[in-house]
């Protein structure tokens, strides 16, 4: 399993990430030195997949208060209002997936529970909490693996959608870490990676990271999951999440609502894999999620490298990067706390107070 694509390297004071747009054909790394960086490498999709990109985000914390730092803006009397704005600055980065949110925030409380604090020791506090943030989400997702592998039985066909494994996570996965999670209890588990345009990441991403560590799988195009699973080809569905509101309406990447319109007509069960950082306890539906709309460019040329055109000059796409799946839809949320299913507003209450965010509202 791949869990080396976000490389903190705190001595040399950068962040390394594995250049996602170039996988599968080459594996090279992106410098990030400044916070600048890291937003460019979020919003580019260097680095791509919900729990990542917070991941990524911490790192761009830390990374926003070594510039200072170096800048010698640590004697001036503003260091904490630049990087207070720093912080909202890396939080937009993009709007759709709440963990980048989430793991600013996070990096803000470690700062204010400490306060007051001199910048060179701000810098420490937040390398040990991004440490501690990159660190935890590999270990949560081995635990929601292991939950969601007692869902999955020996002879299983998987339909994933996206990439929702090590790349997007900081190792082993989400949707993709059931089946690693699956494989280890010993069970024969195959997988069908919808290829997920406009930017490939089921072909790329997907097929690549399971492919490297010997998982059998096979590459669809989006338009042929209504015959797979009518063949009899799909026993389950398996993807991640990006926010996932308070009645369990789900956004994902694009096409995921398809995917469960057609399984609820075929009668398999379509399972959401999130860690707790995905969920957005202040989002009531669907309805209040932000979704992310992206260039033209990126449906009406290839993806990266080279970008050959595939429709007419000036001709504009409708590119939204998600789309949002009705809870009604969705058999269950498989999470590090174990596996939750409707009514949601029920179960949804028992996992907010496991994941420690009691009801405010
Ligand atoms: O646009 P992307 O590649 O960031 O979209 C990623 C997805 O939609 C994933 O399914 C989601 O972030 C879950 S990753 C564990």
């Amino acid at each position: 399993m791949i869990n080396y694509h976000i490389r903190p390297e705190p001595d040399q004071k950068r962040l390394l990430l594995l250049d996602q747009r170039l996988l599968p054909v080459q594996e090279q790394y992106f410098a990030c030195l400044k916070a600048s960086d890291v937003m460019q490498a979020i919003r580019d999709m260097v680095v791509r997949g919900a729990p990542a990109i917070g991941v990524t985000a911490a790192w761009g914390c830390w990374l926003a208060a070594v510039q200072l730092e170096k800048e010698g803006l640590d004697k001036s009397r503003y260091w904490e209002t630049l990087l207070t704005e720093a912080l909202q600055k890396i939080a937009m980065s993009r709007p759709t997936a709440v963990n980048l949110a989430w793991a600013v925030s996070r990096m803000r409380k470690a700062w204010m529970d400490n306060m007051p604090l001199t910048l060179p020791r701000l810098i420490e506090v937040w390398r040990q909490e991004a440490e501690n943030i990159h660190v935890e989400d590999i270990e949560l997702n081995i635990r929601l693996g292991a939950h969601g592998a007692e869902l999955l039985s020996d002879g299983d066909t998987v339909m994933t959608h996206c990439n929702a494994g090590s790349l997007a996570t900081a190792g082993y996965g989400t949707a993709l870490g059931v089946i690693y999670a699956s494989l280890e209890a010993g069970k024969k588990i195959k997988v069908i990676a919808n290829e997920t345009r406009p930017l490939l990441q089921g072909s790329r991403l997907t097929a690549y990271e399971l492919h490297k560590a010997g998982v059998e799988v096979k590459v669809a195009c989006d338009n042929a999951a209504a015959l797979l699973m009518h063949k009899g080809l799909v026993q389950k569905i398996v993807t991640g999440a990006d926010r996932i509101a308070l009645n369990g309406d789900t956004a994902n990447k694009i096409g995921t609502y398809g995917l469960a319109v057609l399984a609820k007509h075929f009668g398999i069960p379509l399972y959401i894999a999130a860690p707790c950082s995905t969920f957005d306890w202040h989002c009531p539906t669907g309805k209040d999620i932000p979704i992310e709309e992206r260039m033209s460019d990126e449906v009406t040329r290839l993806p990266y490298p080279g970008g050959q055109r595939l429709a007419p000059s000036g001709v504009e796409a409708c590119n939204f990067a998600f789309d949002v799946t009705p809870a009604a839809l969705i058999s269950g949320f498989i999470t590090e706390h174990g596996v939750f299913r409707p009514p949601y507003f029920k179960s949804f209450a028992k996992l907010r107070e496991l994941a420690g965010e009691g009801a405010k509202d």
